[in-house]
């Protein structure tokens, strides 16, 4: 029977595990959906659900964790409960609520999604409805469709990608975690529970974030272990094989340069346009101040130095003190003087939040 339903669906297995899962996928649902109706995080948008509280939780959740979202999550609703009041809002007090989560077109297309979804005479139901909305990808789409109208799309993202690997002890080499998603989204599909997909798929996800971690997977407490190839193997962490992103190292020489006159503070604001800063404030790079980086680093003593990682990028900054007879005069493009009294009011990065706290703090 299955055979026919494979051959019905054009589908190929990614190994031979993977059939042996596909016959047994009705045992691996009912323990699936047990374990998480049991032992799910009570989460803001999973007690009491809303297509809008759904919708928020997705947009804030693309590319941030969960126990980073939630201060977030209960400030944004409590001043804008519900499409109609985040239509209503102006647009700088919806990327202020979104300041520290980073990568702020998610605010402004959640904000254009928001006044698209009030203009419409019935909300959009299916996955490809939902995909001519602003902001909304194919991972999105699935996850608001199912949770909310029970639309019978897997979810497939990095958390998913892990467990299907493992499941099916999938020893494919991929490129990265999209390669993988594409060539294992058929299985999530298959292995969908048609009477639950919403809770299947937030399952799905609960499962990669607390129990198979990348590393150090909490296999013996695991409610699908019966089902997963990769734990008969010497190492379930192998899998996915995903090759090593390269790591690049970056140095930005960054400026503190207050106004001698009222203290001022020198910052950049970076163009609407960009995608991950659009209208954020941060400490001027020597490039911003048209200065070498030499030349910034030889005007003023060091006082700290900062290292994150974005993305590929290991980035090291060092902060040197300019004095303001240094920075030329028109100001160059973007570049603005903050006076102090105003200057938590303004948008700004949450790196550079906090080093601006800290060096005003000195
Ligand atoms: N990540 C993205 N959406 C999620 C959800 N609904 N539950 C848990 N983690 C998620």
């Amino acid at each position: 029977m299955l055979s026919a339903w494979l051959l019905s669906n054009a589908f190929s297995p990614v190994s031979p595990h993977a059939d042996a899962l596909l016959d047994r996928r009705e045992a691996f649902q009912t323990a699936l959906l047990g374990w998480y109706r049991i032992n799910r995080r009570r989460l803001p948008w999973r007690e009491q659900p809303s297509l809008y509280k759904t919708v928020v939780s997705e947009f804030m959740l693309q590319q941030t964790q969960v126990k980073t979202m939630l201060p977030y999550f209960a400030r944004w609703l409590d001043a804008l409960p519900d499409f109609a009041a985040l239509a209503a809002a102006e647009e700088a007090q919806v990327v202020k609520l979104w300041e520290g989560l980073g990568y702020y077109s998610r605010a402004r297309n959640l904000h254009r999604l928001a006044r698209d979804y009030v203009a419409r005479p019935a909300p959009p139901r299916t996955p490809e409805e939902w995909r001519e909305l602003p902001g909304i990808g194919p991972y999105t789409a699935a996850a608001i469709t199912s949770i909310t109208f029970s639309a019978p799309v897997a979810v497939v993202d990095g958390n998913v990608v892990r467990i299907l690997a493992r499941l099916a002890a999938d020893a494919t080499a991929f490129r990265d975690s999209t390669a993988a998603a594409k060539v294992l989204g058929p299985l999530a599909d298959t292995l969908l529970n048609p009477a639950a997909p919403g809770d299947h798929n937030q399952a799905m996800m609960e499962l990669g974030a607390t129990i198979c971690h990348r590393q150090n997977p909490l296999c013996t407490v695991c409610p699908v272990l019966d089902f997963c190839a990769a734990r008969r193997t010497a190492e379930p962490e192998a899998y996915p094989r995903l090759a090593a992103k390269t790591i690049e190292a970056r140095t930005v020489v960054r400026a503190w340069c207050r106004r001698e006159a009222d203290g001022a503070l020198l910052l950049h604001r970076t163009a609407a346009a960009s995608r991950r800063l659009a209208g954020q404030h941060e400490l001027p790079s020597a490039e911003h101040l048209g200065l070498s980086a030499a030349a910034l680093a030889g005007a003023g003593p060091l006082l700290a130095t900062k290292k994150r990682g974005i993305t590929r990028f290991a980035f090291t900054e060092p902060i040197y003190e300019l004095p303001s007879s240094r920075v030329p005069t028109p100001l160059g493009d973007g570049l603005v003087w903050v006076v102090q009294s105003v200057l938590e009011t303004v948008l700004m990065t949450g790196p550079h939040r906090r080093w601006v706290r800290e060096l005003l703090a000195r």
